[in-house]
């Protein structure tokens, strides 16, 4: 990674940890990843050879710089969805700085509607961090658009594990899915497609 990204995602890091932790934005938290989910996030794209990723969940597009950056070297991009305006206008200033917004595709919307739109087997690696009471609902195409052998990734795994109790089970269930959970950040949830 680049000094002037690194720079970036620091300055955000700290921005996304006084921002939450001022009283007054508690309902528009950004709730970034942390930065050690970054790390990993960046070494599962890398160590997969991503080159299509979705994330459904931008915020101000922490994450995304993540995995806009890891998948550069193979000429990869991301797609990111997110519904909330204020995010949107944060995220596209960040890609700009950072240099990589060419990249990366901001769908505007709710990501239910998104999924449904876009194409079968689409995605290497789908990023899952949104509002996790639709995650159910959002199986059947999250499902159908990573393409096999793709790689599933879910955060806040451990940090709301009963939240995601019914989603990470109906994962596990699936036999076309291998699951496994990683205690780093809040807790990544990870599946691979057979
Ligand atoms: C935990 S934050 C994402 C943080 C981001 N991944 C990061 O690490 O910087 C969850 C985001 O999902 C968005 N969101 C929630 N429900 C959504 C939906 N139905 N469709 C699209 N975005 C949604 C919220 O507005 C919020 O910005």
């Amino acid at each position: 990674m680049d000094r002037h990204l690194k720079t970036l995602l620091d300055e955000l890091a700290a921005f996304g940890a006084a921002h939450d932790g001022d009283p007054a934005n508690h309902t528009g938290r950004l709730l970034n990843i942390t930065p050690a989910t970054g790390e990993f996030l960046a070494l599962l794209a890398k160590a997969t050879g991503a080159r299509r990723i979705l994330e459904i969940g931008t915020s101000n597009g922490y994450s995304t710089l993540w995995l806009a950056d890891a998948v550069a070297d193979v000429g990869g991009a991301v797609t990111t969805i997110e519904l909330a305006q204020t995010k949107i206008e944060m995220a596209r200033a960040n890609f700009a700085r950072a240099g990589l917004d060419t990249r990366i595709t901001l769908l505007e919307g709710d990501a239910g509607t998104m999924l449904e739109s876009l194409f079968d087997a689409s995605f290497d690696l789908i990023f899952l961090d949104a509002q996790r009471s639709a995650y159910p609902d959002w199986w059947p195409d999250i499902r159908r658009v990573l393409r096999r052998g793709g790689l599933l990734v879910v955060d806040n795994a451990t940090s709301h594990a009963e939240e995601m109790a019914g989603f990470t089970a109906a994962v596990r269930a699936d036999r076309a899915f291998t699951a496994s959970l990683v205690p780093v950040g809040k807790g990544e949830f990870l599946a691979v497609k057979a």
